[in-house]
């Protein structure tokens, strides 16, 4: 079977369409398990009172929001997303929570080019960029998209063995849908997550003054059928994965899942192993531009 990246895209859109709603419902257990490697990456990107933010793959917008307190009434943070649906969650949140200063824009992440270049201070992304099939694409939209010396920083899953919480539903899902293994460079949760593979991509795509840090972010919640109900409800990637098991075979598929997961109980409830990257860079500055900052 050869990767279509065409149909994965369409597929991807279609899937958060779909699991868009309830995105946005679990946003607190989001908020709980993502928040302290959001922070870092806010403080990773720069993102300051008065910063003009753009967020790629923004989602139902915990990070925007949190990005749009940080930039205050006199900064601004453009959530773009390939889901409207998704999208208009983060509005509606951006809103109910008074800030003025959030716009959305329904926009491929790979194709940032409608954007003013040299626009932004900050690009930040929240375990998106893993599901772009042209990272590079994507990578040189958002350095085309920030003012140079500006900072791209963006959260990714690490390895397999360290995110057990999603390798264990990832792998069984894969042996009942008799997927091959992903290929290298193909799009998927660890694609960026092996050591070096995310400072080789930001180096290619020109970016410099890379720092990656390990974040362990433990998914804590009362029990392994919880989280089972977390990820089969709201994780886009593994119904994409999923539709290849007839839908009378699924449930047996999430039963296995749970099982599986139970490993991660204890008399404190579950506690899912997650380590998340934390990567940030700077765009250029050209040579002209160095010589006339001196
Ligand atoms: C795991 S969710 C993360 C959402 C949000 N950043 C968060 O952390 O809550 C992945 C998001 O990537 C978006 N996405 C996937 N492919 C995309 C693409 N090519 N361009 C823009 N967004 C994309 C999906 O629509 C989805 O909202």
């Amino acid at each position: 079977m050869t990767f279509d990246p065409v149909q994965y895209k369409t597929t991807t859109r279609q899937q958060w369409e779909d699991a868009a709603e309830a995105w946005h419902r679990w946003g607190p257990t989001l908020e709980t398990w993502l928040g302290p490697a959001t922070e870092k990456m806010l403080d990773a990107a720069n993102v300051t009172t008065g910063s003009r933010v753009l967020d790629v793959a923004a989602g139902g917008g915990g990070q925007t929001l949190a990005a749009a307190r940080r930039a205050g009434a006199g900064g601004r943070v453009l959530a773009t997303d390939i889901s409207p649906t998704i999208l208009s969650y983060a509005a509606k949140a951006a809103a109910e929570a008074g800030l003025t200063n959030v716009k959305t824009l329904e926009a491929d992440g790979e194709a940032l080019d409608v954007l003013p270049a040299g626009s932004f201070d900050a690009v930040i992304s929240r375990v998106g960029l893993i599901y772009f099939p042209d990272q590079q694409a994507a990578l040189a939209g958002m350095r085309r998209a920030l003012r140079p010396g500006g900072r791209i920083a963006a959260i990714v899953y690490s390895t397999p063995e360290r995110n057990a919480f999603f390798s264990i539903p990832v792998s069984i899902i894969r042996r009942r849908a008799q997927l091959p293994p992903p290929q290298p460079g193909q799009p998927g949760p660890f694609s960026l997550g092996s050591p070096g593979v995310l400072e080789g991509v930001l180096s290619i795509a020109g970016f410099e003054d890379m720092r990656v840090e390990a974040v362990p972010s433990p998914l804590r919640l009362p029990s392994a059928a919880e989280c089972v109900r977390f990820e089969r409800e709201s994780f886009g990637a593994l119904h994409q994965m999923l539709a290849g098991v007839p839908a009378a075979d699924r449930p047996a598929v999430w039963d296995e899942i749970e099982q599986a997961l139970r490993q991660f109980e204890s008399d404190d409830g579950f506690v899912g192993p997650c380590e998340l990257l934390v990567a940030s860079a700077a765009a250029p500055w050209t040579v002209d531009q160095r010589h006339e900052r001196r």
